[in-house]
C-alpha cells in the first residue's frame, strides 16, 4: 500500500453526531525506532511487544458544525479536566492527518482521554495517546464509508498513529508488532505496523513486562529531538543496519525459544538507543544511577539463579524488565525484595504483553 491509498473517496453517508471509545496500549520495543525520515518515516525497522495493562482510553465526541471555516475546533479533557498544554499536539496531528481525514473541519469535537498509569510516572503516553485518537477518528469514517474494511479500518489506523508519535503506529494490535520495511518480514512496512506473522515459540508466550519507575519526571530531551540528532550521527549508518540484522536474528529465536539469545539482542539494543544518544552532537544522557544499579542487579540475578531475567529501556531512565510468564514468581519476588528500593516511592508496574486495541461500548 502507498500512501495514496489512505485519502478517501467522497463519503456515502451523512453523521450529524455521536461518540466512540477505544482504549488502546502501550507497547515496549524489542529492536529499537531511533532515528526518522520526513513524514515519520523510521530510518530502521523496528519490533515490540505490545502491552496489556498501561493503556489510554479516549472517548470522541462529534457533532457536526453549521459552517466549517479554516480551523480545527476540538475541546481536550485529560482526566477530566481542560488540559491546553496538550492542544499544540493534538493541532498539530490533526493538520497532518487531515489530508486522510478530509471531514476533520466539518465536525466539533470533544476529546476526553485518561491513561491506566499513574499520571506524570515517566512513562510515554504518546503511543497509547496517538493510536487511541486514531482509532476514534477512524471510527468515526467507517460511519461516514460504511463499507469499510475490517483490513483498511485497521492498517489505516496504524498509518494515522504513525503520524502521531512513530511508535504509537505499534500499538494497535498484538502481540508482537513490526513497523518498518524488512526483507524478510511479510508486509511489513515504513507506513504502518504490521502483526508479526512468523512462528512463535510457547517460551514468548504472554511474557511478564515490569516497569520500574526510576524517574518519574518529565524528559529533558524530546524524543523528536533525539531522532533528529540520527541525521548526522557518525554511527547512524552501521546502527540501521544493525537493526535490520537484528530482526532476522529475532525471527530465529522467536522461533526456537532461545531466551539466551533473547536476552542478547533485547539487551544490546537498549543500550545501543542509550549509546546513539551519549554519542550525537549535543551528546545526552537520560540514564540515571538508579538505572545503572538496576542493570547490574539484573546481571548478578541471573547469575545467580539462572532464570532469563532482562532489561530494556525506551527513551528515559524507567527500566522495563522483561521475563517469561513461566519464572514470574521468584522474579516477582526479586522485584520486590531487592528493586523496588531503586524506584521513585518504590512504585513499579506489573504489565504483560497484550492482544492491542479495543473498543468500548
Ligand atoms: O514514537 P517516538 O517518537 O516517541 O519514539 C520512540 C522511540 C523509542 O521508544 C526510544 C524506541 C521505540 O521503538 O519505541
Amino acid at each position: 500500500m502507498t500512501e495514496k491509498d489512505f485519502i478517501p473517496q467522497p463519503y456515502s453517508a451523512v453523521v450529524e453526531e455521536g461518540e466512540v471509545t477505544w482504549q488502546s496500549p502501550s507497547n515496549i520495543a524489542l529492536v529499537k525506532y531511533w532515528g526518522k525520515l520526513e513524514n515519520q518515516l523510521p530510518a530502521n525497522p523496528s519490533i515490540s511487544f505490545t502491552l496489556n495493562n498501561c493503556r489510554t482510553t479516549t472517548t470522541l465526541k462529534f457533532q457536526k458544525r453549521e459552517k466549517s471555516d479554516s480551523g480545527f475546533d476540538f475541546e481536550l479533557l485529560f482526566e477530566g479536566e481542560k488540559k491546553d498544554s496538550f492542544r499544540p499536539k493534538i493541532q498539530e496531528f490533526l493538520k497532518r492527518v487531515e489530508p486522510f481525514l478530509p471531514f476533520l473541519k466539518d465536525y466539533k469535537f470533544r476529546i476526553e482521554t485518561s491513561n491506566s498509569f499513574p499520571h506524570s510516572s515517566g512513562i510515554a503516553s504518546s503511543a497509547s495517546g496517538m493510536s487511541a485518537l486514531s482509532l476514534c477518528l477512524m471510527s468515526l469514517e467507517k460511519q461516514l464509508d460504511p463499507e469499510m474494511k475490517e483490513d483498511y479500518f485497521i492498517r489505516k489506523s496504524s498509518f494515522l498513529a504513525r503520524l502521531g508519535s512513530g511508535s504509537a503506529c505499534r500499538s494497535i494490535e498484538g502481540d508482537l508488532v513490526v513497523w518498518g520495511m524488512h526483507n524478510s518480514i511479510y508486509q511489513s512496512s515504513d507506513l504502518y505496523g504490521v502483526p508479526y506473522r512468523g512462528e512463535v515459540h510457547d517460551n514468548f508466550k504472554n511474557y511478564r513486562d515490569t516497569i520500574l519507575l526510576v524517574d518519574k519526571g518529565e524528559k529533558q530531551v524530546s524524543s523528536t529531538l533525539g531522532h533528529g540528532l540520527m541525521n548526522d550521527h557518525p554511527y547512524a549508518e552501521t546502527r540501521f543496519r544493525q537493526a535490520h540484522d537484528n530482526l532476522d536474528k529475532l525471527k530465529k529465536i522467536f522461533r526456537s525459544g532461545d531466551l539466551e539469545g533473547f536476552i542478547k539482542i533485547v539487551e544490546s539494543e537498549a543500550l545501543t538507543l542509550h549509546a546513539m544518544m551519549m554519542t550525537s552532537q549535543p551528546y545526552f544522557l537520560l540514564m540515571k544511577p538508579n538505572t545503572l544499579a538496576i542493570i547490574n542487579k539484573v546481571f548478578e540475578f541471573r547469575q545467580e539463579t539462572g532464570l532469563h531475567l532482562c532489561f530494556t529501556l525506551d527513551a528515559g531512565a524507567n527500566v522495563h524488565l522483561l521475563y517469561p510468564d513461566s519464572e514470574k514468581e521468584e522474579t516477582l519476588m526479586f522485584i520486590k525484595t531487592d528493586l523496588s528500593k531503586y524506584c521513585q516511592g518504590e512504585q513499579y508496574i506489573e504489565d504483560h504483553v497484550g492482544n492491542g486495541a479495543k473498543k468500548l461500548a
